[in-house]
């Protein structure tokens, strides 16, 4: 089995807040991340696909594919904008970064033919990040 990554990078903004918590469990809870003004994060998003090369191409996907995906079902969608307000498969769930990994699985995990979705690896920051298999999760929506 090879297991192939690609990097792709985003900016966003966002807020965390859940609007069935008062004011002060949001402030309490997410602290400097509650802004009601936002703020923003550079994102760094590491998607790896596994499966086997193809015995004439070598290949397990071409990565400009792996590229074309990942930008058009992600990136295209999310990068400059507000992850609160203006993507429309993020409507109504609490922008975490476990969230968005579990958000972006569930967009990209049908759009593979030869190979399977293995991994999302979403840095927030460079200290933080999250890596997500698959394993059902069930994102509450709040909409
Ligand atoms: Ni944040």
């Amino acid at each position: 089995m090879i297991y192939i990554t690609r990097r792709e990078t985003f900016s966003s903004a966002h807020r965390l807040y859940n609007p069935t918590f008062s004011d002060e469990e949001n402030e309490r809870i997410y602290d400097k991340c509650n802004n009601p003004n936002w703020h923003g994060h550079n994102y760094v998003l590491e998607v790896t696909v596994c499966g086997y090369p193809d015995p004439n191409t070598g290949y397990l996907i071409d990565l400009k594919e792996l590229k074309k995906i990942i930008r058009t079902h992600i990136i295209s969608k999310v990068d400059h904008k507000n992850l609160n307000l203006d993507v429309e498969f993020l409507k109504g769930i609490i922008p975490t970064v476990e969230n968005l990994a579990v958000a972006f699985w569930k967009e990209l995990e049908d759009k593979f033919t030869n190979c399977k979705l293995y991994r999302i690896k979403l840095y927030e920051t460079e200290n933080n990040v999250v890596e997500y298999y698959g394993e059902k999760i069930d994102l509450h929506k709040f909409v």
